[in-house]
């Protein structure tokens, strides 16, 4: 039922998948996300959106290959079929005209930052988009993002302003007016981005897809502390104020499955 329509790697590890879900693509909102399951025996996997066709009925993931389940998905091609899909979940992203808006995002973060981009701009924002990668090879999809933002900028580890945190913090220092940040990509530049805007009290909205199981709020798996409180990221989030997370106690909960994440991966490689 969940055709793959299109498959691409945009970066290297990087994917981006087109696939056939037209009741997901019919509601679906910037912000919210999708637990694909490849198989029946499949890990549940949660992906923010990265785009949608309402008219094709498709919805569109990016990801980063990384463990058994993001091994076995980029294996798939177009015209396979994925054992389930569901959502859209979680709140969609607050879109408001806050003025200018700093929308950071690297590596399979650059995925939901698109629709993002887009809802701001239609708002009557002015986005400044900064595109983070370990080097060019890993910058992609800045084009499409052009199309929705006033400025893109493109960092790639080198100079002064090496990382998306950097250019956030340079920006604030300049005095420019910045009335709110967006940051999408891996929990350490999501939380490094958070740091950068702190000192100025920017408030920065940062998206959380933890290990989740049933993307409800029933399980738990997904809890993370914002604010000293204790929130499920899939019915809470994902979307989250940076500055409130313990990103601690998320990277502690992040890793605490790698070694059966390894051994999974050596199984299913031999
Ligand atoms: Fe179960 Fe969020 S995934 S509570």
């Amino acid at each position: 039922m969940y055709e793959i329509v299109t498959k691409e790697t945009v970066a290297p590890n990087i994917i981006h998948m087109k696939f056939k879900a037209p009741k997901i693509a019919s509601s679906a909102k910037p912000g919210q996300f999708v637990i694909i399951r490849v198989d029946e025996k499949g890990e549940r996997i949660p992906m923010g959106l990265a785009g949608w066709d309402e008219k094709e009925g498709t919805v569109d993931i990016v990801f980063y290959v990384l463990g058994t389940s993001t091994a076995k998905l980029s294996t798939m091609c177009e015209g396979d079929s994925l054992a389930n899909i569901a959502g859209p979940l979680g709140k969609p992203s607050e879109i408001e005209n806050f003025g200018r808006v700093i929308c950071a995002c690297g590596c399979f973060g650059v995925g939901p930052s698109l629709p993002l981009v887009k809802a701001l701009k239609e708002k009557g924002n002015y986005v400044i988009t900064v595109v983070e990668g370990r080097g060019p090879d890993f910058v992609f999809w800045t084009d499409r993002l052009g199309e929705f933002s006033d400025e893109v900028h493109v960092v790639t580890g080198c100079g002064k302003t090496a990382w998306a945190n950097d250019f956030i913090e340079q920006e604030l220092q300049s005095g420019k007016k910045i009335n709110r940040i967006f940051a999408h990509g891996c929990p350490f530049m999501m939380k490094v981005s958070s740091d950068a805007s702190r000192a100025a009290g920017v408030d920065t909205t940062v998206s959380l897809t933890p290990i989740m199981v049933d993307g409800t709020g029933m399980c738990g798996a997904c809890r993370v502390e914002v604010g000293g409180e204790t929130k499920f990221a899939c019915v809470d989030g994902p979307e989250f104020e940076g500055h409130d997370i313990n990103w601690d106690g998320l990277v502690l909960r992040l890793r605490q499955l790698i070694p059966e994440e390894d051994k999974s991966f050596n199984i299913w490689e031999r």
